[in-house]
């Protein structure tokens, strides 16, 4: 795959795909500005070559029309606080005229961020024309979108055709994100470890069955752990099962072996009430993985030559459901072997506990990030490499 430095930028208009999916408050105010940061870099790069670079993102998850909460405005604001030196613009188009005129009067070292791509329906279609009439604004196309890369989109997808080879590469993030991940899928160091948490098990599944072979073990905690335990029989109370999933986590079950290890012990709720034991029955509901649980995979996280985590222990919104997690992360913080963690939720528990310099990387990615694990490999950099 072609990186940005066997581009010939020489006054050239570089269309860049970033990921600036980042929430926000009901003013549209940046809450976590870390993948904004995270593309600083690649952009760095491109200005400090007196490139002008035309932006593109996507924002939530609108259906193909304009929705005035869902503007990128307030991500160029937040970018104009990271590049200060840089003049940048938004563009209330995602393409057409205005978006032509703006990013073709562009000057080198200038920015233009376009209008969310989702507004317009060629986006997630991932329309052929649309992908030109994007392709249009820009002489060469940098991926550095890791979180998107799972998508077959437009701004992903389509667009690598658009471009010849030698005018497309990946961006500087892109290329960290998959170093990393090649730490874990391809010949990782030995002992391998796997942890998974998190809500939603169908998710998680084709990550899990495809660490299955390499993995020593594979540690389960979160809600998903329920229906793992519902699966083996076990009492699981009123916890969260998703019970159209109980024959998938049999299967995974029957597959992983005694590689696969679920909570003894659970911190439980009922009401207002909160306690510790290794039965959930009746009312309780498990919200966090207990006490011995925590130690035992701390412990075997401590062992481990490398570790991926995706998704946390318990219902971390919540301060008194938030040890299990934060022992986990303490534990990968603490280790001297590769540490690789991905997930959105996953991603702002590291940042709250303060550990993400410890850890050998902390992804961008959500689904991206998975999907990953599971095929190595994603859609959008197979178009992007190809000839
Ligand atoms: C993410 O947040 O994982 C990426 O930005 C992709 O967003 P999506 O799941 O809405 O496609």
């Amino acid at each position: 795959m072609k990186t940005l430095t066997d581009l010939d930028l020489t006054d050239s208009r570089v269309l860049v795909r970033v990921d600036f999916n980042v929430p926000q408050n009901d003013d549209g105010k940046v809450l976590d500005d870390t993948r904004i940061r995270a593309a600083l870099p690649t952009l760095r790069h491109l200005l400090d070559k007196n490139a002008a670079c035309v932006l593109m993102s996507h924002l939530g998850r609108p259906k193909g029309e304009p929705v005035a909460h869902l503007s990128l405005a307030p991500v160029a604001e937040k970018l104009a606080e990271l590049l200060p030196d840089n003049r940048i613009r938004h563009c209330e188009e995602v393409v057409g005229a205005r978006a032509e005129e703006m990013a073709r009067s562009l000057s080198g070292g200038e920015i233009l961020l376009l209008e969310n791509l989702r507004f317009h329906p060629g986006e997630k279609s991932n329309d052929d024309g649309f992908a030109r009439d994007l392709a249009e604004l820009g002489d060469i196309y940098v991926n550095d979108a890791f979180a998107a890369c799972h998508r077959k989109h437009a701004s992903v997808h389509a667009i690598t055709k658009h471009f010849p080879a030698e005018k497309r590469a990946a961006g500087q993030l892109v290329e960290r994100e998959i170093e990393a991940l090649d730490k874990v899928v391809a010949n990782p160091q030995q002992p391998l470890l796997a942890v998974f948490g998190g809500a939603k098990v169908p998710d998680k599944l084709e990550a899990i069955e495809a660490l299955i072979d390499q993995a020593g073990q594979i540690l389960i905690g979160g809600a998903m752990a329920y229906t793992f335990l519902r699966a083996q029989g076990v009492s699981t109370g009123a916890s969260k099962v998703e019970e159209d999933r109980l024959d998938a986590a049999r299967e995974i079950l029957g597959k992983a072996g005694d590689k696969l290890l679920l909570p003894t012990d659970h911190v439980m709720s009922m009401e207002d009430e909160v306690r510790t034991g290794e039965e959930i029955t009746g009312d309780w509901m498990g919200m966090d993985i207990g006490p011995d649980t925590a130690d035992r995979y701390s412990e075997a996280i401590r062992k481990a030559a490398t570790v991926v985590w995706n998704g946390p222990m318990g219902k971390i919104e919540e301060e008194r459901f938030f040890s299990g997690t934060r022992q986990i992360a303490e534990a990968m913080a603490e280790s001297s072997g590769v540490t690789v963690v991905g997930g959105g939720e996953t991603g702002q528990a590291v940042h709250k506990i303060g550990v993400e310099d410890k850890l050998t990387h902390l992804s961008t990615g959500g689904g991206a990030f998975l999907d990953y694990l599971a095929h190595g490999s994603l859609p959008a950099l197979d178009a992007l490499k190809e000839d």
